[in-house]
């Protein structure tokens, strides 16, 4: 059965007093919306509808940079959850499959939760997700009868008998995606809040013959953020489920609670991982690899036997090649550095090629950037960079070169040359003891002045 996801988002989420769309809000460095995403996508989505509002633009292309097939529709005016769920039919209009709505500021739902409620639907013409919320507070309460889902009552019209249910609507619905728009089509807004609520379609699918049962989750999964202390919760939630699951994949983390992950972050059995490790999006680090205190990585791949830190810096495009060294106060960023090659203190290497066993020396910076154009460096095997070296790209130093410490290197080293651009030093004798007698007497007398 193919599937089609629609992501409700248009909502202003007023709480989070913001100029970002609440569903752009990151959670381990990613839009929740794309959470929200990630967990559909364990459906394998024929189509993804996102039903934005506020900040429509925004929205659209943070959706489109993580699945470019993603379709945006306007809800103009948000006139309640059944409205929002409407605005996506023209999309819909020739797909026969399945539809499941989600919110996108939930974004703990888990696959497998949606794969359940997939296969509900085998037996049921309608699957709405619940949960037991030990607080129900103003949650759409779920009617049932046996396995029956007879309709949902919205707390604001609920009665008391109907609020003392504990079983509570996450919001998550799946049906057919004709029979989806058609019942939404027969919501009215007669009700407290004067919107269109989704949840009626229960009690008209019941009234049609239709079939409609919950499938439970964990409350943990559906929590749902509507302001920034909220937010705040939800990526500590995050944080530690990330942990845990290194933890369990066979990852040392020697303080866990000082490790913070991305959505996307990808550590190899026994990886160590060190105090105070910040992992920004798109991150891969091999088994075995370490990766010392208070380094930064995003977008880089550290490849087995590698360590890097402590307090080193991995940006965008940094890939390490097998038993790399790179040690402290090092920044790297669009650069390969092949096996085996050393770049262990206070240096920066951006749009590079550095070769197997290099050695790169204390202080050693390419200066990749002219002000207006970028460009590369690219460095031969088993090279030595000397300390304190300037590499002026673009500019190529060959295999087995050498280059002297101190110099700034502006044209190309041949392969087993030695290049030197510096001043040739001259020592004058006895000039240092003339210049300390020199100074002393001067000291004494502004002394004898005073
Ligand atoms: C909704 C449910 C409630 C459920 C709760 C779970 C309805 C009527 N009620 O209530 O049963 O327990 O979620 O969190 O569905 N949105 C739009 N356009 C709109 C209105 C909302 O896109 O016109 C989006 C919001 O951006 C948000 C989601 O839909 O992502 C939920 O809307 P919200 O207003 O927060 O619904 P609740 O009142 O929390
Ligand atoms: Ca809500």
């Amino acid at each position: 059965m193919s599937t089609a996801l629609i992501i409700l988002g248009a909502g202003m989420g007023t709480r989070m007093n913001s100029e970002l769309p609440k569903v752009l809000h990151p959670i381990g460095g990613a839009p929740m919306l794309v959470h929200a995403m990630r967990a559909g996508a364990a459906l394998n989505p024929e189509i993804t509808v996102i039903v934005a509002g506020h900040g429509a633009e925004a929205v659209s292309k943070a959706a489109l940079a993580y699945d470019p097939d993603a379709q945006t529709v306007l809800q103009a005016e948000q006139l309640g959850t059944a409205h929002a769920v409407a605005q996506a039919r023209p999309a819909l209009e020739d797909f026969d499959g399945d539809a499941i709505v989600l919110y996108g500021d939930t974004p703990f739902i888990c696959a497998e939760t949606l794969e359940a409620m997939a296969e509900a639907r085998s037996a049921y013409d309608v699957v709405v997700l619940g949960f037991e919320a030990a607080d129900p507070g103003r949650y759409g309460r779920l009617i049932t009868q046996g396995e029956t889902l007879e309709r949902i009552a919205e707390f604001k019209d609920a009665t008391n008998e109907e609020r003392a249910v504990t079983l509570c609507n996450s919001g998550v619905v799946a049906a057919k995606s004709s029979v989806l728009f058609d019942l939404v089509a027969a919501v009215g807004n007669d009700n407290a809040a004067g919107e269109y609520y989704l949840t009626d379609i229960i009690g008209l699918a019941r009234a049609k013959g239709l079939s409609a049962t919950v499938v439970r989750c964990a409350e943990a999964e559906t929590l749902g953020v509507n302001s920034r202390a909220e937010l705040i919760a939800a990526e500590a939630d995050f944080q530690a489920r990330a942990r845990a699951a290194a933890i369990e994949d066979g990852v040392t983390l020697l303080a866990p609670q000082t490790v913070f992950f991305a959505y996307d972050t990808y550590l190899g059995r026994d990886a160590i991982i060190e105090q105070n490790v910040v992992f920004g999006p798109n991150v891969t680090v091999e088994s075995g690899a370490k990766i010392r205190a208070f380094s930064h990585l995003e977008g880089c791949h550290v490849s087995q036997g590698a360590t890097v830190g402590p307090y080193a810096r991995l940006r965008p495009g940094a890939e390490l090649q097998e038993n790399v060294h790179v040690g402290n106060f090092v920044e790297i960023k669009n650069a390969i550095v092949a096996e085996g090659a050393k770049i262990n203190h206070l240096t920066y290497i951006g749009d590079a090629d550095i070769g197997a066993r290099t050695n790169i020396g204390a202080g050693t910076i390419t200066c990749n950037y002219d002000g207006v154009f970028k460009h590369r460096t690219v460095i031969g095997e088993d090279a030595f960079i000397g300390s304190n070296t300037m590499l002026v790209a673009p500019v190529t130093v060959g295999h087995q070169a050498m280059t002297a410490s101190g110099s700034v290197i502006t044209r190309d080293v041949p392969d087993g040359a030695l290049g030197v651009a510096r001043a040739r030093q001259d020592n004058k004798a006895s000039f240092a003891v003339r210049m300390f007698e020199k100074l002393k007497n001067l000291k004494a007398k502004q002394v004898k002045d005073q």
